[in-house]
């Protein structure tokens, strides 16, 4: 598929520590190498400043500035030259200061926008290092983990997500400013949570439909893997009509408005989704496995998902592999990358030397490999 979206050219000017980078790429896959502390995972993360979820470090955007730079900030920017199915656009990322406070300004041909950026900018799933603790970490994490890899086949999940929370943190506060007894109010919020909570809900449970059957049907030699939904409102939706959730959905929101004015949560809804993995013929908890199973466990969920992309629409889509090959088996990073190629999808990967990836005849061709410290690419 030659419609897929690739970058072209990366330019970055005082990004991290980057005084100035530019990159020209002409291949589907991306092996950026070089010494630790070179900048290979700063240019990732540069690139997925485009997301317009959530950034790959969480960093504060002040960090992301050089330290040394001295001049305006006009002198920082990440630039792309895309190329989206055969029609070449720039977009670029800058930063302006508010009240102390910076603030991410994207511009797409050179003119700043507030349009649609979903549609312009394109998708980014990131594999950071972070994620192989992911059994073992809070349930926002694996939430976030679930919805990321949907974002990529649905891009109104994303919009559903940012209504459902805003209509949350609205009825926190008008609890927080009017106790219960703006009930009217209240009903009102409370019906918009009800409504994006179950396209949410039921958009996650029946991507992990998906992503269980991809799950059992990966090669013999792997465990056998199940994911279970855990959040109260999902196990709901796995037992009752849709129609019977809604209501006990909608009650029991009102039935916790004073819990939640005392905790200032939400203690019921899409926002507490949770799921667990379990090795199917033990039923074990895979958090119970050895560090180095999970990182393979987490790998054939992503795998799985990668499966998923061959029956979806995901052409926006570009993925970055932040040093995976230092804690992955080859042959299981061979069998990410090959489904990725054939897929067409534009991936970066970070490496310290990366040699039995170009060494291997098969990614020879495919991949442009590039020396971070080349001193062709930058100015310093
Ligand atoms: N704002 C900044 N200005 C200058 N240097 C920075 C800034 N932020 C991070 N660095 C430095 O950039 C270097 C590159 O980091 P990183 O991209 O993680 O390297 P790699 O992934 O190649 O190991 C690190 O030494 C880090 O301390
Ligand atoms: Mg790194």
């Amino acid at each position: 598929m030659d419609s897929n979206i690739r970058i072209e050219k990366l330019t970055l000017n005082n990004f991290r520590n980057h005084k100035f980078l530019k990159l020209d790429i002409s291949k589907n896959m991306v092996l950026i190498y070089g010494e630790n502390g070179s900048g290979k995972t700063s240019v990732l993360e540069s690139i997925s400043l485009f997301d317009t979820s959530h950034g790959f470090k969480a960093s504060n955007l002040s960090e992301i500035i050089n330290n040394d730079l001295q001049g305006p900030l006009e002198m920082f920017g990440v630039n792309l030259l895309l190329n989206d199915s055969n029609n070449l656009k720039k977009i670029g990322i800058g930063l302006k200061k508010t009240m102390d406070k910076f603030q991410k300004i994207i511009s797409i041909e050179g003119k700043k926008t507030r349009g649609d950026l979903i549609k312009n900018t394109p998708n980014i799933y990131s594999v950071i290092p972070k994620m192989t603790f992911l059994f073992q970490s809070n349930s926002e994490e694996r939430r976030n983990f679930l919805d990321k890899m949907i974002f990529v086949i649905d891009s109104n999940h994303k919009k559903n997500i940012l209504d459902y929370e805003k209509h949350k943190i609205e009825r926190i506060k008008i609890l927080k400013k009017w106790k219960i007894q703006n009930g009217e109010w209240l009903d009102a919020v409370e019906k918009k949570m009800v409504s994006y909570g179950l396209i949410i809900s039921d958009n996650r449970r029946n991507f992990l439909k998906k992503l269980n059957f991809m799950l059992a049907n990966i090669d013999k030699e792997f465990p056998l893997l199940q994911i279970k939904l855990k959040g109260d409102l999902d196990k709901l939706l796995l037992e009752k009509p849709a129609i019977e959730v809604e209501e006990i959905f909608a009650s029991t929101l009102k039935k916790n408005r004073e819990k939640d004015l005392l905790t200032g949560r939400t203690n019921y809804g899409a926002n507490k989704t949770d799921f667990n993995v379990l090795e199917k013929e033990s039923h074990k908890d895979v958090k119970l496995f050895s560090t180095g199973q999970q990182k393979t466990i987490l790998f054939l969920l992503i795998f799985a998902f990668i499966k998923c992309l061959e029956q979806a629409p995901y052409n926006k889509t570009i993925f970055l592999l932040d040093d995976v090959f230092s804690y992955l088996d080859n042959k299981f990073v061979n069998m990410v990358l090959e489904k990725l190629n054939e897929l067409k999808v534009q991936t970066w990967m970070t490496d310290v030397k990366g040699d039995w990836i170009f060494e291997n005849n098969k990614y020879k061709e495919i991949i442009d490999r590039i020396n971070i410290d080349d001193k062709r690419f930058k100015v310093n």
